[in-house]
This record gives structure tokens, C-alpha cells and sequence, in this order.
């Protein structure tokens, strides 16, 4: 019989995408190499990581602003480039649109029209880069519709419904890996002596309702009054504890392990909220709703907003489905 260990040590990101594939057609091969280079790119930064404190370079602001309007990190900006050098030459990606650059990255040289582009979040929790503390990486895959000659990747402007493949990279005391491409959600670990990121858990099932809820309560008076009654209901309800570490990739991959509800609700002065739904809130909530779970604005899915603007941002509130629906009761009810 074949050895059980020495075969899932062998399951790797690219074999585990044509497994889930079911075939070996173009696009499953094309998948498979494009998890393989994310998978790649989470290996530098995690490598980069766990030097910050030896090295010149990787703690603190580059003095730079983007254009969120953040400060930018050294290590938004190395991540950043990260993708960009791992996905050049692949003869896969055609554009990179990242919360750290205001137009989207282009490689027309070796990428026919109509393949693919990465929509990432370098760095999320980028301040928790200067105290050691974990933070992680978005990704997006969606297929290039048209020729953007105009430069202006309005095709990128689609709802998250089409999105091939999403996940994040979670820079923990262990690396891990949690994807989907419609098909479930699956997470693997870094094993460094491997250098390969290996199976560890398929088809997550995220639980109908967990403890936590996840939101920062520093907010509390800029929130609409229904989110407030919210916060009071679970403030005075047994059963729920507080739990939010400033990277929205630990705070989901909690509630997806646990269960529970995460929320970045907008405020009265941002309507919108802070997070930007291309590259954070679509593949989260896609990865969510995966694996069983919710993830709305409060009023529509996250993966039915169609943005008017790359950089669009939503209110969140996602998680298990019974905490959800009660944050919307309140929403909803205005009570
Ligand atoms: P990023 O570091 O990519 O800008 O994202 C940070 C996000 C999210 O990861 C986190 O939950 C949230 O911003 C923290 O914002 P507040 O400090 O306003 O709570
Ligand atoms: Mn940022
Ligand atoms: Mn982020
Ligand atoms: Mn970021």
C-alpha cells in the first residue's frame, strides 16, 4: 500500500490544483503553475519575514504615501515587487493590480490577450510589520476580458463572481496557504526543509457560528447607530469574546478555523469603510463563501458589488452564516 505520509508530503500546490481540476486541460495547467508561482512569492516574503530584524531595509516607512493615502511600508514595497518579479517570464499573467500602485503593472511582451491578471494585496497588516506580529498576503485570479488597449483595465470592473482562483498567504508562526478556485477551500503549510507548501487541510468548512467577533472597537462612535446595537448585543450576551490583531488575513483565517464574524463597517465620515474590495474584500469573501460562510456590505454579497474604480472600497462583515445574519438583523431591522 502506498505510504499515506510520504504521499500527501507529496501534494503539493500545482498537483493539488490538477487534482481538483479533474483535468489536464489548459486552463487547469495554467492554474496550477499560477498557485505554484503564489506559492513562490509567499516563500520570499516569509523568507524576508523572518530576517526583518537582521537586516537593513525591512522594517519601518519608505516615507512614500500611496494611493490609499496610506504610509507606505518597506515591506509593502518588497512584497510588492515580490509578485511582480515571480510572475514576469511565467507567460501567465498579463497585468498585476496591487493595492500599492495606483495603475495596474503590465507585461504585454509574454502574455498573449485574454490570459490572466493578479489583483493582490502585497502586504495585509502592515502594521504589524515593525512588532513581529503576523500579517499576510491577498491574491486574486481573473481572466483578462478584451485587450485594454486604453490601459485603463475597465474590464477588471466585474463583480467577484468570476473570480478563477483566490486565497491569501498567512505569515504566522507557520506559513500557510488557503485557496480556492471554486471548487472548496484548501490550506497547505510551508514546510521550510521542503521549501514546498504541502496539504493540510481540503474542503474547510467554516462553522454556522463561532465565539468571536473580530472588529476595532477604537471606531465604535463613527459607526452607524445598528452597528453600535450590534456591539452592545454581544457586549451583553454570554458566549462572545473579542478578538482583532490589526492584519485582517489572521483575524479571517481565525473565524474561518473557529467560526465567528469579522467586520469593517464604514463610518459616517466613509460610508465606504477602509477596505478595498478587489484585492481584499472579493477574494475573501470568495474563499468564505466557500467554505460555507458570508461575507456582505451589510446590504448586498461582497461578490455581487461591482466597483466603479480599482481601488473601490467596501464595508465587511464576514464570517459564519448564523453571525452574519445577526449583524444584518440589526442592519436590517435598524434595531
Ligand atoms: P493593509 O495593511 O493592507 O493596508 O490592510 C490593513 C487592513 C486589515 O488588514 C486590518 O484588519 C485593518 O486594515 C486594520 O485597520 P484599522 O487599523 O483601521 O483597524
Ligand atoms: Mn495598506
Ligand atoms: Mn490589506
Ligand atoms: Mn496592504
Amino acid at each position: 500500500a502506498e505510504d499515506k505520509t510520504l504521499d500527501r508530503d507529496c501534494t503539493t500546490l500545482s498537483r493539488h490544483v490538477l487534482q481538483q481540476c479533474q483535468s489536464f486541460s489548459a486552463q487547469a495547467q495554467d492554474l496550477s503553475a499560477l498557485m505554484n508561482r503564489i506559492g513562490l512569492a509567499g516563500k520570499l516574503i516569509a523568507r524576508h519575514l523572518s530576517r526583518a530584524g537582521l537586516m537593513e531595509g525591512v522594517l519601518g516607512f519608505t516615507g512614500e504615501v500611496n494611493v490609499q493615502g496610506e504610509s507606505v511600508k518597506k515591506m509593502d514595497v518588497y512584497a510588492n515587487d515580490v509578485f511582480i518579479a515571480v510572475f514576469k517570464q511565467s507567460g501567465l499573467v498579463c497585468r498585476l493590480a496591487s493595492e500599492e500602485m495606483d495603475k495596474p503593472y503590465y507585461i504585454p511582451e509574454n502574455c498573449p490577450i485574454g490570459r490572466y491578471t493578479l489583483l493582490y494585496d502585497p502586504i495585509d497588516g502592515s502594521s504589524n510589520t515593525d512588532t513581529n506580529l503576523s500579517l499576510g498576503s491577498i491574491f486574486s485570479i481573473r481572466q483578462q476580458e478584451g485587450d485594454d488597449i486604453d490601459g485603463k483595465a475597465t474590464d477588471l470592473l466585474a463583480n467577484g463572481r468570476n473570480q478563477l482562483a483566490a486565497g491569501y498567504i498567512l505569515y504566522g508562526p507557520s506559513t500557510m496557504l488557503v485557496y480556492t478556485i471554486g471548487k472548496g477551500v484548501h490550506s497547505f503549510t510551508l514546510d521550510p526543509s521542503l521549501g514546498e507548501f504541502i496539504l493540510t487541510e481540503e474542503n474547510i468548512k467554516i462553522p454556522n457560528h463561532g465565539s468571536v467577533y473580530s472588529v476595532n472597537e477604537g471606531n465604535f462612535w463613527q459607526w452607524e447607530e445598528s452597528i453600535r446595537e450590534y456591539i452592545r448585543y454581544v457586549h451583553r450576551t454570554e458566549g462572545y469574546t473579542a478578538r482583532y490583531s490589526g492584519a485582517m488575513v489572521s483575524d479571517i483565517h481565525r473565524v474561518l478555523v473557529q467560526g465567528g464574524v469579522f467586520l469593517y463597517p464604514g463610518t459616517i465620515q466613509k460610508p465606504e469603510g477602509k477596505l478595498r474590495l478587489l484585492y481584499e474584500t472579493a477574494p475573501l469573501a470568495y474563499v468564505i463563501e466557500q467554505a460555507g460562510g458570508r461575507a456582505t456590505t451589510g446590504l448586498v454579497d461582497i461578490l455581487d458589488v461591482v466597483p466603479k474604480k480599482l481601488h473601490q472600497r467596501t464595508p465587511l462583515i464576514i464570517g459564519s452564516r448564523e453571525d452574519v445574519a445577526k449583524v444584518e438583523s440589526f442592519i436590517q431591522n435598524g434595531h
